[in-house]
Formats: C-alpha cells, sequence, structure tokens
C-alpha cells in the first residue's frame, strides 16, 4: 500500500537543504520498495509570493491527507514588514494547529565526532542525548485573547494569554513519559509554578501523571533554573517536558550545546503518531542558496519520519548510519567544521551521504 509524503521546502536555505533530503528518501523508497508516493507544496514566503497567503487551503488538504509531512524552514527579511497574521510564521503554526500535532520531540544528540564544535567543553557534552518534549498547540502561542489595543488613555498594549487545560496537559505529559520509559526513565518538568497559575496546574497534573508511571523518576524545573542547568550540566538531563514558549527558548539553548542546531531533527506528531518533521533550524536567509547550509538535520528528520510515522524503522537507522559514517570520514559543512576537517558544500554533503547510503544495505 503507498504512503504519500508531503514534501514543503519552505523559504531560505529551506530548498537547498530539502533537496539533499528528498534525493536521499527517493533513493532508498526505490532500493527498499517502500511505495512512497511524493507531493509538493508551498509554505511561508514562498507560498505568500505565489498565492499570497503563507498557506493555502489546498495546501492545507495536502497536507491533512498526506501520510506525513516533511518540512524545511520558513521566513525571512522579505515578508517581515508584513502583519503578524499573514507572516511566513502562521504557516507553519497553523499546519501544526489544524493537524492537532500537540507533541514535539526534540532530541539534542551531540555525534562524538563534533565535540569539538560545542561551545562548552567537551567534558560537559560527550555523551550528551536529552530529548525535549515541547507542547506545540497551545500555550501563549494559541491562547486567546490576543492583540495590540489602545486603552483608554490612547496608550497601545499589546497582550498575548498563557492557557493550557488539563487535558492539554495530560496529553503531552503522556507522551513525555512514554518517551522516557523508552529512554533512561528520568523525566524533567520545566515550569513557572512560581509565578504563573497556569504552570503550578502543568505541575500538579505531571505529579498526578507519575503515578501510573512509577518507574520514570520525575522532577521539577523552574524555567530559569533549567536554562541554566542545561549550560552548566546538561548531562543531568534525560526526557525533559514543558509548554510551547518555554520548549520554544530551550531547545535551541540545547541544540546549541551539540555544536550545531544544523544538526537536529525534531518530529511534531498528533495523538496517533501522524506526524510532521522539520529541521530545529530556521530559513537562515543569511547564507541562502550559497551552498553553506547542513542539510544533516533535514535528512535525519527524513529519518524520524520514516521510523515514527511509516513504519520503516531500519531504513530510519540506515539513514541515521550514514550521517554518522559522514562525519567520521571527516566531511563538514561550514558551521560544523572547526578543526582542518575537509569543509563541503550543502550539496557535497548530500551526496556524501547518499554515497553511503547506497553502499550500505
Ligand atoms: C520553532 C520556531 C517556530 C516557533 C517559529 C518559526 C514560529 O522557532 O519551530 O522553534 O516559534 O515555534
Ligand atoms: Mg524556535
Amino acid at each position: 500500500m503507498s504512503k504519500n509524503v508531503l514534501i514543503m521546502a519552505g523559504d531560505g536555505i529551506g530548498p537547498e537543504i530539502m533537496a539533499q533530503a528528498e534525493a536521499v528518501l527517493r533513493f532508498v523508497n526505490e532500493d527498499e520498495g517502500l511505495g512512497l508516493e511524493f507531493e509538493h507544496a508551498l509554505v511561508g514566503g514562498a507560498s505568500i509570493d505565489a498565492a499570497g497567503v503563507p498557506l493555502t487551503e489546498d495546501a492545507l488538504a495536502l497536507a491533512k491527507s498526506a501520510d506525513a509531512i516533511l518540512f524545511g524552514a520558513i521566513g525571512g527579511p522579505k515578508w517581515e514588514s508584513l502583519e503578524i497574521a499573514i507572516r511566513p510564521e502562521k504557516g507553519l503554526l497553523r499546519l501544526r494547529s489544524e493537524l492537532e500535532l500537540f507533541g514535539n520531540l526534540r532530541p539534542a544528540m551531540l555525534y562524538p565526532q563534533l565535540a569539538s564544535a560545542s561551545s562548552l567543553k567537551p567534558e560537559l557534552v560527550s555523551g550528551l542525548d536529552i530529548l525535549i518534549v515541547r507542547e506545540l498547540t497551545g500555550g501563549i502561542y494559541f491562547g486567546q485573547p490576543r492583540g495590540i489595543r489602545t486603552l483608554e488613555n490612547g496608550e497601545r498594549q499589546g497582550y498575548n494569554t498563557y492557557v493550557y487545560s488539563e487535558s492539554e496537559i495530560i496529553r503531552i505529559g503522556r507522551m513525555a513519559f512514554e518517551a522516557a520509559m523508552k529512554r533512561g526513565k528520568k523525566l524533567c518538568s520545566v515550569d513557572k509554578a512560581n509565578v504563573l497559575e497556569v504552570t503550578e496546574l502543568w505541575r500538579e497534573i505531571m505529579t498526578d501523571l507519575s503515578k501510573e508511571y512509577p518507574e520514570v523518576e520525575l522532577s521539577h524545573m523552574y524555567v530559569d533554573n533549567a536554562a541554566m542547568q542545561l549550560i552548566r550540566a546538561p548531562k543531568q538531563f534525560d526526557v525533559m517536558v514543558t509548554g510551547n514558549m518555554f520548549g520554544d527558548i530551550l531547545s535551541d539553548a540545547a541544540a546549541m550545546l551539540t555544536g550545531s542546531i544544523g544538526m537536529l531533527p525534531s518530529a511534531s506528531l498528533d495523538k496517533d503518531n501522524k506526524g510532521m518533521y522539520e529541521p530545529c533550524h530556521g530559513s537562515a536567509p543569511d547564507i541562502a542558496g550559497k551552498g553553506l547550509a547542513n542539510p544533516l538535520a533535514t535528512i535525519l528528520s527524513a529519518a524520524m519520519m520514516l521510523r515514527y510515522s511509516l513504519g520503516y524503522g531500519a531504513t530510519a537507522d540506515r539513514l541515521e548510519a550514514a550521517v554518522s559514517k559522514v562525519l567520521d570520514l571527516g566531511y563538514r559543512t561550514a558551521d560544523i567544521c572547526t578543526d582542518g576537517s575537509q569543509k563541503v558544500s550543502t550539496a557535497q554533503m548530500g551526496e556524501a551521504v547518499l554515497n553511503t547510503v547506497k553502499s550500505s544495505s
């Protein structure tokens, strides 16, 4: 039975990195007879330029009917002056929301070959393997009311609403506990329960849920401390679970511990494990079109897609092994090139992975 993969390359470096990931995916599809069918749709600034909106109804319909979505990156200075409601980012946020992709898995794993690319001392990061589980369809990103209003005294005021209902906290909590069960059985829930009632409820619910998972050691940490601990002693963490905005911030910090955000994939899942897969980095408009971008996060996102949404775990292993192998061989894009190793372009890195996949089975 065939399965549909929707490819949304987006803006900036999106199309360059996606071309490399798509070539690898197409090869394993043929080689292993996976029966994947590929479709493409515009999103973000590319869609604004072509159709006036960051996500068309047609593109949304394709995303809803696909079995999985591989997403590049969106945004850039060209669209920054647009009002917030029609900016490129809205296309991504609408996809997350309409597809109910509430569970965002962001692994931060250090490849031993890249220990010297981290801004922290090698002994602090060697062996690092953290999974951040970020709630993705609620919290202050989506809470109503929101906007900019004019007060009676004529002064303008911007406002957003930070809300989480019990059911939203329970479902992300379960996803995080389940993930912890498959890993080191340690879960740290990050909140600001000393100030914000919404996260007081978050903490209470995580504590209740932990009774269903007696094997998982649950801890709680305030977000400011969590940011500090990630930089001070990151290896104390196994799985972290947190709300949308804290997760956005902490996952960038965790990503950089590994040397480059250009290495990290992510999965955004619904309750049935249908998902959208995207590199953690953004569209990097400053380096777009120059062949400098690192395609590995997108290739690793394709691997996560094969594993979580398409049921091809062995193929995912094959791609991940190839990524590790090209690092062993010394291939480095500019972002991870710290020493005398071989600096390669986006396309050369993609080809190195493809050739490695071809020579493996
Ligand atoms: C991310 C990004 C997005 C977010 C932006 C592009 C809307 O920073 O996926 O982390 O804030 O969620
Ligand atoms: Mg972010």
